[in-house]
């Protein structure tokens, strides 16, 4: 067996002893949109420090705990904090988390993320669902030995973000009158946010939005065959006709405003996935 996959054993067997029951979904919270933590029922809670092979989450607006709970009735796995790229975590460490979801027996993952908006009519506070990604600008986390347990060498990236999650996304978006686009996300390593000339090029290329996470956590669950779901919460707008800058401030407080209609969404979308 892998070095790897004994750490993955290490970490999914401690989790397991604590948490006792599998669920099939998993939730992965972004900047500041921990909130959905406070309307699940909380059955488990464990900080990251505990766990082990975790890291610490080091970024404000990102809480730290795995949380094992019930959100609409149904059980799900919560990681309330992620681990980025650019707090220093190599990009096997920042998918572990996704890979011991997949071992501990989830099946579909949800992920959220505060990004910036490059199409021009994106607002503050839009939601998009990323029906896409581009992710050149970030380091492919699957580069190295493949873990054959996990996946296949070359995985097909044909449809990232399952197309029959979107439709019930969509759905309960009409239902609810939750205005919500579709896109691109691109994925950078931050932590800068980008120049004006860099958020041209973002958009050039196709994308919607721009940010710092997410990206190499889809590619990770595709790799071992989870189905992916992820919305991004427009924070600031990258293309923009006035000269103002851009603050984590800023990006934490919309994602706090947009959060409300992401909470709504995500607790309607466990009861039919
Ligand atoms: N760029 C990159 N990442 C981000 C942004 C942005 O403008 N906003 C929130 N995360």
């Amino acid at each position: 067996m892998s070095a790897l996959m004994v750490q993955l054993n290490e970490t999914v067997n401690f989790i397991k002893e604590k948490i006792g029951t599998s669920t099939r979904i998993g939730i992965v919270l972004g900047s500041g949109l921990g909130n959905l933590a406070e309307v699940i029922k909380v059955n488990e809670s464990i900080p990251y420090a505990d766990i082990p092979n975790f890291q610490t989450s080091t970024v404000k607006g990102h809480g730290g705990r795995l949380i094992l709970g019930e959100l609409g009735g149904v059980n799900v796995l919560v990681m309330s904090g992620r681990f980025h790229y650019y707090e220093g975590y190599s990009s096997e460490q920042v998918i572990l988390p996704i890979r011991v979801m997949k071992l501990l027996g989830v099946e579909t993952v949800l992920l959220s993320n505060a990004a910036g908006g490059v199409n021009p009519n994106f607002k503050v506070g839009d939601l998009m669902i990323i029906n896409d990604h581009i992710s050149f600008f970030t380091a492919n986390p699957l580069i190295g030995k493949n873990i054959d347990e996990l996946g296949t060498r070359f995985p097909d990236m044909s449809e990232p973000y399952s197309h029959a999650i979107i439709d019930k996304a969509l759905a309960i978006c009409k239902q609810n009158d939750i205005h919500i686009h579709q896109g691109v996300y691109t994925a950078v390593t931050g932590p800068t946010f980008e120049t004006h000339a860099e958020y041209r090029l973002i958009k050039a290329i196709g994308s919607d939005v721009v940010g710092m996470s997410t990206v190499q956590e889809t590619i990770a669950a595709v790799h071992c065959g989870m189905n992916v779901f992820a919305v991004s919460v427009v924070t600031d707008l990258g293309i923009r006709e006035n000269n103002n800058v851009i603050t984590h401030e800023e990006v934490l407080q919309a994602a706090k405003e947009a959060e409300p209609k992401l909470t709504l969404l995500f607790t309607e979308l466990v009861k039919v996935i």
